[in-house]
């Protein structure tokens, strides 16, 4: 199935999607505390609100890694080799992937997986068109999902994994370690994982990263419950819940919440949930690491560099699997 320029491998239909919301929205809501799946934050409006989220001067994770891989990039390029494939996991507006294909050595291919289809359309076609001799082959797809990678038509010498943008600090500790074995089996013993993390730092720094005085995040969280007043029908008030962004020392995280602002009752499809005033539904998780922590996380890979800002607010690391003599050394 090798499908190149702008047709999307679809692996998570409109109507596939549909289900997953209806069936994480009635278990989250059943649980306590009430959680809702962060991956269903981004729906058209939603990727253009993260789009907003990623300029502001608040929200200092892109600005930082965009500057380390900027210093970096010779040596993360000489790293890297030539003849990639790319596949990148939550590619989003692929812009940082933009400036690594500009300094790559005659990449193969690139692979973006997205849960967006339509942001995964639109940055597909833009990548398709600005580099005519790289195979661009999205996949709209949820990433836990098991992902067939499609082949570039000139082989490659490695695949490598991008995985910018700390989104693996939104998975708790397990999954993130299980998500990280998976892909191992993707990059194989000669391939490599590119990934940035976000590093712990004063609370002071990160909780306005997470609450931004012009109010983006905060839209951003209740278009949450928009999406599933449009998609399932419900009855959500957006008025009537407001958005909370506080740290977990103790989990070193951040933590993003719906509060609602009075006892309600919403009703979705046949179903009806109680919401108590003040009463919390869970939205997303943001891990900050220690570099040992990760690397704990990390542990079925070696690191071969790790590149960081000066005040080491974020890291961009290179790791390579471990193959199974190393492991066992
Ligand atoms: C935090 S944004 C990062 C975007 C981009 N990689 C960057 O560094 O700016 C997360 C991206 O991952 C996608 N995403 C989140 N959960 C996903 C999932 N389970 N499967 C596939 N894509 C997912 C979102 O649609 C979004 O584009």
């Amino acid at each position: 199935m090798t499908l190149i320029g702008n047709d999307v491998i679809e692996l998570v239909t409109a109507a596939s999607l549909t289900d997953d919301l209806r069936q994480d929205v009635f278990r989250g809501l059943s649980m306590r505390p009430k959680t809702l799946s962060s991956k269903f934050f981004y729906d058209k409006w939603g990727s253009e609100l993260f789009d907003r989220i990623c300029e502001l001067p608040e929200y200092y994770l892109t600005r930082t890694e965009r500057s380390i891989m900027r210093t970096n990039i010779d040596a993360i390029a000489g790293a890297l080799g030539p003849r990639c494939l790319i596949v990148e996991f939550g590619s989003g507006a692929s812009t940082k992937t933009t400036f690594l294909l500009d300094h790559l050595v005659d990449p193969v291919g690139y692979v973006p997986i997205d849960i967006a289809r339509h942001h995964l359309e639109q940055s597909a076609a833009r990548l398709a068109k600005r580099y005519p001799d790289v195979d661009v082959m999205p996949i709209c797809a949820d990433f836990h999902q098991d992902l067939p990678i499609p082949e570039p038509r000139r082989l490659q010498e490695s695949t490598v994994v991008f995985f910018p943008g700390s989104t693996i600090g939104n998975l708790q500790e397990q999954e993130a370690r299980r998500f990280l074995d998976r892909i191992a089996d993707t990059t194989g013993p000669r391939g490599g994982l590119l990934i940035g993390i976000d590093l712990k730092k004063p609370r002071e720094i990160v909780v306005p990263a997470y609450d931004d005085a012009a109010g983006v995040t905060a839209e951003f969280n209740l278009n949450l419950l928009a999406r599933i007043n449009r998609d399932l029908g419900a009855d959500f008030k957006l008025d009537q819940f407001r958005h909370e962004a506080v740290w977990n020392e103790g989990q070193s995280r951040m933590e993003m919440n719906l509060v609602s602002l009075y006892d309600q009752d919403v009703q979705i499809e046949d179903r009806t949930f109680r919401f108590r005033e003040g009463e919390r539904t869970r939205t997303e998780y943001s891990h900050k690491y220690t570099r040992g922590h990760f690397q704990r996380i990390a542990s079925s890979y070696l690191t071969e560099a790790a590149w960081t800002d000066p005040r080491e607010w974020f890291c961009v690391l290179l790791l390579r699997p471990r193959t199974q003599e190393a492991s066992e050394a």
